[in-house]
């Protein structure tokens, strides 16, 4: 079994980007199994120097469940036209551990603006990269206008959308 990780960058209970990352974990093929990560509120702010061979065991286990993935999407919103920064805290405690390194990566933003979360996409892409991830081609996809692209059941109702996110899809899994 393949296995994606999945990132969402807001904490929001009825989050429209992990509405999105619930649609994509229906669509994905039987053999990827698609988990989203639930503990990027649990992890501490970073501070290298707790960043050692004791670093709190929900670090670890975010590290392991990175290293384990085939691929990784993460999936934002933009705050302050930039990164949330519970999820910028979370991509700081990989910078030195290296989990991102030739990962096999996509990237999405979405807002209820017709911007889409351009700004913060854009910020996302210079660090992940720096980081040394693999974003696949067509792998980044921007959604504005979100709350007109999935029905209260977290159906997608848009067509182009849903025709990126299957594009970028079988790039991230060609890609493992
Ligand atoms: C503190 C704050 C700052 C925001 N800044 C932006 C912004 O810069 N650009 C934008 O498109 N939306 C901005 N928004 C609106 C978010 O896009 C919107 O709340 C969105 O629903 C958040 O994504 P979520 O549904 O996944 O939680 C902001 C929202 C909050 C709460």
């Amino acid at each position: 079994m393949n296995k994606i990780l999945a990132i969402s960058g807001s904490l929001r209970n009825t989050s429209s980007n992990t509405t999105i990352l619930k649609y994509l974990q229906k669509i994905a093929p039987s053999d990827v199994e698609i988990e989203i990560y639930d503990e990027l509120g649990a992890l501490p702010h970073f501070n290298p120097d707790i960043d050692n061979e004791k670093s709190p065991e929900v670090v670890t286990r975010f590290r392991s469940k990175l290293k384990e993935a085939n691929g990784v999407i993460i999936c934002t919103p933009e705050y302050a036209f930039g990164v949330p920064g519970v999820l910028k805290n979370g991509l700081d405690w990989i910078v030195s551990s290296g989990e991102f390194t030739d990962k096999p990566t996509a990237t999405i933003s979405a807002s209820p603006l017709a911007t889409g979360g351009d700004k913060a996409h854009a910020s996302l892409l210079v660090t992940i990269k720096v980081m040394g991830a693999k974003v696949v081609e067509s792998g980044s996809v921007t959604v504005p206008i979100v709350l007109k692209k999935f029905d209260s059941e977290g159906v997608i109702t848009d067509e182009k959308t849903a025709k990126e996110f299957e594009v970028m899809m079988n790039s991230l899994i060609s890609a493992f």
